[in-house]
């Protein structure tokens, strides 16, 4: 084998599920439950940069901003390792990673999506079985991500994302996400996402153990059941531009995703005080308002607060005047929706 180096870089953004997946299928590596739908976060992202070489030397060599991350190898080992079983390339090459976030480390914002999506971005463009643009290279690079981080395998589009097998979705599979070709509603193409901060530690219960609890779960059947039929619903919703009930089904499942963590046996919760006294805000906000706004939550206290981009400067007084004080050191971030992972020059 020839000692050839090899280098790229990519961007990649986060996503937020807007049908959630909380629970895998037995058997196989992250295989989910039900479908999730996702939007894509095109201003909270990850940027990494790898080298692929044949020289002798360590499997991986990892660094954050350039520093040493000791604590992040063996989830990235892992990663590879799970990767190696279907790829060739990684199995014979050793690699440097260098990974970078936008959004600063400690806000509680799950950067795995991003660092997953970014590393197989890479690992499959350097791999060079499929041209970068082509349907086969992201579903290969979503296929990849999914053995990082489930959610993650949504992150390689930048039309809404759909993961998992559904009978009215094309193409549709549990081992990768496929885009949403449909078509959006004009009403529903252009929203934000401001992430209100409200928690910045480390989660008390991990996804990997909280998905684990739905094994056992009293109300797991009808939650999967009921994912699937949103799917069909948000779907819809999409296409017909209803925009009240698109809002009414997101927040009830952010909603049904914190209360199956509440039923779980042990039972836990990962809202605060914080995230609720904001529902109540938005919800007040809306009845004055009017305005197409809604809330998410993913495994965390954080509200992500979507709303129609024309509505920019009311949303933004509503931040500033009722919900900056609760936020963690006043802390929140806004992205656009959309956005696909690109390759850096
Ligand atoms: O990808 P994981 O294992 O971190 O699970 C993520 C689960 C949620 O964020 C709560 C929902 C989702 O669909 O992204």
């Amino acid at each position: 084998m020839n000692n050839k180096k090899m280098q790229v870089k990519y961007r990649c953004p986060s996503n937020i599920a807007l049908v959630k997946y909380w629970g895998k299928k037995e058997g196989g590596v992250q295989l989910p439950a039900n479908a999730s739908i996702s939007w894509s976060l095109s201003d909270l992202f990850a940027e990494t940069t790898m080298i692929a070489s044949t020289e002798a030397g360590s499997k991986l060599t990892f660094t954050f901003k350039g520093e040493s991350k000791p604590s992040f190898e063996p989830k990235i080992l892992a990663f590879l390792e799970r990767i190696s079983e279907y790829s060739e390339f990684v199995k014979t090459h050793n690699f440097i990673i260098d990974t970078v976030n936008n959004f600063p480390h400690g806000t509680g914002i799950a950067s795995s999506a991003a660092g997953f999506g970014a590393l197989a971005m890479c690992i499959a463009d350097l791999e060079g079985k499929y041209e970068n643009d082509s349907v086969e290279f992201l579903e290969r690079a979503s296929f990849f991500a999914r053995l990082g981080s489930g959610s993650a395998c949504r992150s390689v589009y930048g039309k809404p994302s759909v993961w998992g097998e559904h009978p009215e979705i094309d193409n549709s599979s549990d081992l990768h996400a496929v885009p949403f070709e449909k078509g959006i509603h004009q009403s529903l193409s252009n929203w934000k996402d401001c992430v209100l901060i409200v928690d910045d530690g480390e989660k008390k219960v991990s996804s990997t153990a909280g998905h684990a609890l739905l094994q056992n779960h009293p109300y797991a059947t009808a939650r999967f059941k009921n994912a699937q039929q949103n799917i069909v619903k948000i779907t819809n919703y999409f296409q017909s531009g209803d925009v009240a009930n698109f809002i009414a089904l997101v927040e009830s499942e952010a909603l049904q995703l914190h209360s199956m963590m509440m039923s779980s046996i042990p039972y836990f919760t990962l809202i605060r005080p914080n995230t609720l006294a904001i529902l109540e805000e938005i919800w007040s906000f809306r009845e004055e308002t009017h305005l197409p706004l809604a809330f998410t939550l993913d495994a965390g206290a954080n509200v992500h607060l979507l709303y129609d981009k024309q509505y920019e400067i009311e949303v933004s007084n509503f931040i500033n005047n009722k919900l900056l004080v609760y936020c963690k050191n006043g802390t929140y971030l806004c992205s656009n929706i959309g956005g696909t992972p690109h390759k850096i020059a």
